[in-house]
């Protein structure tokens, strides 16, 4: 059989297999541009050097003229030794053909999905990039993507305001989820700095937050003052941010609703959240209540350090390009500065019953 006809039955009868690898290299090459924050092209450029020489050659291998022809055509030694490499090549991947030609056309078609957007990664396709991730079975998601009945609590305010614990105090009284997203950005911290990597490289960090293993967060430790320092560090990355965010969103519109704290869950994770509360407190107040909760622990800090590590995690956390700590222009104030737990937490309460009566039309 002419071998052009033999290759072309090949790529028919390979097709199939080349589509499914094609899915998931599309997928993971998405997911690589992101925590890269560079185009999908720059990202596939070198994925694509083996299988353009391996295509090269299995075209030179299988086009009807012999070595010495095409090296007598080629005219210059270092052509023709060029080509005899490339022959050697495409007489290996004639062999490998079964593995050669997949490879060859899911690389391809995997470039032309990811450049139209196609099959971006789903975190819990074990193919695709940063395996495990977060995947919605991780957090005890049911991975509906229903809306019914959802009802997301957005609280956002600087370090320290008590928003953690009038999130936690909500979502039992109402029976919502709740997802303390700092948590997140603690434990990227932490694995990076264990692993000994640089944590201003952003696009580092962006891999770090894709491959996270959602086993970490139950890891007691992250909510201490050190990982805070991490997390607030590797927070101010986009990639680390966009990496975040398709979960974040699933968690929020779960069904029978949810409760998230963070930074930015009311003005970039869910802008069309049903209530929004922006819990803050003064500097001072903040960095008071966290010296107390430290030496209720037993550690000897004192006030001047807790305040100045407030102040500079405000002005870090305000002060980033992507994301900032800032109020939504929609959401409830609710200073805590002069209110104990038990009045933040039953003003919280108005503000979401509030916010219930309007959702459900009384
Ligand atoms: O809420 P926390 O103290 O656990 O947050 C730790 C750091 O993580 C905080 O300084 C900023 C960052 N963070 C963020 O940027 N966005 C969020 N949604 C949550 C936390």
């Amino acid at each position: 059989m002419n071998g052009w006809l033999a290759g072309l039955l090949a790529f028919v009868f390979f097709a199939p297999l080349a589509f499914i690898y094609a899915r998931s290299f599309a997928g993971r090459l998405q997911a690589a541009a992101l925590a890269r924050g560079r185009s999908v092209v720059a990202t596939a450029a070198p994925k694509l050097v083996w299988p353009a020489v391996l295509g090269c050659a299995l075209a030179l291998r299988l086009s009807g003229p012999d070595l010495p022809e095409w090296q007598l055509a080629a005219g210059s030694r270092t052509l023709a030794a060029g080509l005899s490499v490339l022959w050697f090549l495409g007489s290996l991947a004639a062999i490998l053909f079964f593995v050669v030609i997949p490879f060859v056309m899911g690389r391809l078609l995997g470039t032309l999905f990811a450049c139209m957007g196609k099959f971006a990664a789903t975190r819990d396709d074990p193919l695709s990039f940063g395996a495990r991730g977060f995947t919605r079975e991780g957090f005890g998601e049911d991975g509906t993507e229903s809306t019914q009945m959802g009802f997301t609590v957005a609280i956002d305010g600087p370090a320290a305001a008590g928003k953690g614990t009038i999130a936690k105090r909500l979502a039992a009284h109402y029976g919502f989820a709740y997802l303390d997203t700092g948590l997140l950005y603690r434990a990227i911290g932490r694995v990076a700095s264990q692993r000994g990597l640089d944590l201003d490289d952003g696009a580092t960090m962006g891999t770090v937050a894709l491959a996270l293993d959602p086993a970490i967060l139950d890891d007691g430790s992250l909510r201490g003052r050190e990982a805070g320092e991490l997390a607030s560090r590797v927070a101010v990355h986009a990639p680390v941010r966009a990496a975040l965010t398709e979960f974040q969103r699933g968690f929020a519109r779960r069904p029978g609703g949810a409760v998230l704290d963070g930074r930015d869950i009311g003005t970039v994770i869910c802008p069309e959240a049903e209530a929004k509360i922006f819990v803050t407190a003064s500097p001072e107040v903040r960095a008071r209540r966290r010296t107390d909760e430290l030496h209720a622990k037993g550690r000897a800090v004192d006030y001047e350090t807790i305040l100045d590590e407030v102040l500079a995690r405000d002005r870090r956390d305000t002060g980033r390009a992507t994301a900032p700590l800032r109020a939504a222009p929609d959401a409830a104030l609710l200073d805590t500065s002069e209110l104990d737990i038990e009045e933040a937490f039953q003003a919280a309460c108005r503000i979401v019953d509030a916010s219930l009566h309007r959702r459900n039309g009384a």
